[in-house]
This record gives structure tokens, sequence and C-alpha cells, in this order.
């Protein structure tokens, strides 16, 4: 899991941790995205400790975009970058003393299976691994992240992870890899209504009554800042679909990014209609099955109440 936790990335990790996920976290690595690198370090940490994933190494990655200087979306998560919930002021581990590029590079090439990568932030780190080390592709099964779309929420056409580093982004979406995308016009289908949140605060465990807190939090800077009735649980579609695939619908298109226009720059051309000659290289999701969504975070949540 390579994120910048960021509400919906912690709230993403907590779904794949849950009981009964059929998933295994291999390692989680940090990316300079909704705040800096350090923070969402802490941040990952932190929420580790929240779920008793304890087990897992957490490594900082990247500071920066490739090329850019970094931006922050501070706006949208706080300045700790998970403001809301009440957390310890440090985490009861640290990260491990690897860089997350090289941790995940070595979990790729010594791994007896081939693993998902599951980048809910800026895709940095991916890039940095493919270019220090081109052997791993062939041990990448799946990339599946979240970003892009044909629409933006950073500027009008470009998305907030693939415009941070829209270079890395366009070099992992180029390098041949399964790629399942998430992008806004699904992932703004995943809204945290206050009848969502009304259900979920029944649980009562303490997992679900910290995910409640994120979302309350989220839910009300996407109000103040875009105006939305509900938050849009972004990278939570990504766990979701690694323990339900069939909740979600895809289109398989050419998806090529921007990297030079004055206005377009991180924009993701999402060929749906298949007017470019482009080979198609991504999956993108285009509808979600909320009922099953929903059904499926309140049995992640309620399967923290026997640990
Ligand atoms: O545009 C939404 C994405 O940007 C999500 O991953 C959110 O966490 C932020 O990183
Ligand atoms: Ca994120």
């Amino acid at each position: 899991m390579d994120c910048d936790p960021g509400h919906d990335d912690a709230i993403s990790l907590i779904l794949a941790a849950s009981k009964g996920s059929g998933l295994s976290i291999e390692a989680i690595t940090t990316v300079a995205g909704n705040v800096e690198v350090e923070k969402n370090t802490l941040n990952a940490l932190k929420v580790c400790d929240m779920i008793g994933l304890t087990n897992v190494p957490v490594a900082m990655g990247a500071t920066k975009p490739l090329l850019k200087k970094q931006a922050i979306a501070g706006e949208i998560h706080g300045d700790t970058g998970l403001d809301g919930p009440d957390l310890p002021e440090v985490p009861s581990r640290q990260a491990v003393d690897q860089h997350a590029v090289d941790l995940i590079i070595d979990k790729l090439l010594y791994a007896e299976e081939k693993l998902t990568l599951v980048p809910t932030g800026p895709l940095t780190n991916i890039a940095m691994a493919m270019i220090r080390e081109p052997g791993i592709l062939d041990s990448i099964e799946e990339i599946v992240l979240m970003g892009g779309g044909t629409f933006g929420n950073w500027t009008p056409v470009a998305e907030f992870n693939i415009w941070v580093d829209a270079e890395a982004a366009k070099l992992v979406l180029e390098s041949g890899v399964p790629i399942t995308m998430f992008g806004l016009d699904v992932t703004h289908q995943a809204l945290a209504t206050r009848e969502v949140m009304d259900n979920l605060s029944e649980i009562g465990n303490p997992v679900s009554e910290f995910v409640v807190e994120l979302l309350e939090f989220f839910s009300k800077t996407y109000k103040d800042v875009f105006g939305f009735e509900a938050g849009p649980i972004h990278d939570a579609c990504t766990a979701a679909y690694l323990i339900e695939p069939e909740i979600f619908d895809f289109k398989h298109v050419r998806v090529d990014v921007e990297t030079k226009g004055e206005f377009t720059y991180g924009m993701t051309s999402v060929d749906l209609l298949g007017v470019t000659n482009g080979k198609p290289n991504v999956r993108f999701a285009t509808q979600l099955n909320e009922g099953r969504f929903w059904k499926l975070f309140d049995r992640a949540l309620r399967s923290y109440s026997f640990t």
C-alpha cells in the first residue's frame, strides 16, 4: 500500500487490513502528497497502531515529485494530514530504516509470487522503483491505483494524485504493467452521506469510531472547499475492489497523461469511446454498486469488534 494518509488513504488501509478481507499487506510505503511525507509517515504508523497492524513494515518514500516542487492538500486533510480524530502524539514504532522505493523493490524481487501494488497518492515512489530496478515489472501482478478521471479536482481537468507528479504517472501508465484505475468518475460515487455515517456509528468499536471521526472531518472540509453534501472516500475504492471486485464495472481503455499543457498538465486523457488508436492500457472503473460498497465497509469495520 503506497499512500499519503490522508483520511481516505487511512480508511483504505483499515478496509484492507480487516479480518475476512482475504488480503495480506506486505508493506506500507508513504509518499509526499496530501501533506509532507514525514507527516504522512507518522499518520501511517498511527493508523497501524489503531488497528493493531504492527507487524507490517512502514517505509518513508519520496519527499517531492520527480521534477516539480511539492504541492500539498492541507485544506482537505488539515495540518497533520489526519485532522479530526484525537491521535497519540507519537506512534508506538518508527518507520523502517530502508527507503520506500528500496522496500518496494525488495518485496517484489524476493516475493514467492507476484504482488499487487496499491498506490493511493502521487505515483512518485512507483515510478522511482521502476526506474531504479526495471526487473520488478515482471513481478507486479497489477497496479490498483486511485487517481485521474475524465475531469479534475485540482485543476478543471487534473485530479490531485496525477497532478502532483504527472511525469511519474505517465511512466507508470506506459510501463506495460496491468493497471486498474479508480478515478473521480467512480470515487465520487463513494459518498459518505450523513445516513452512511449514522449507520457506521452504530457499530461502536474503537476502529469504527475512528473511521466515523475521519469521515466527519473529511466530509466537512469537502463541503467547505467543494460544496459537496458528502465526502467522496476516493482511496477506499482500491481496497474495496481487492476485497470484492464484482462491485465495480470497468472499461478497458487507452489512458494517456498530459505532462506539457499550460492548462492541462496532469490531465488523464481517458479514451472511453476508442477514438484514438492508442493500445488500451488501463481498466478504468466506471460504476460502483453503492449498496454493496457500504455493506462491505460495514462488514469490514464490524470485523474489528472482535480483536
Ligand atoms: O484526488 C483525491 C486523492 O488525492 C486521494 O488519494 C486523496 O487522498 C488525495 O491524495
Ligand atoms: Ca491519497
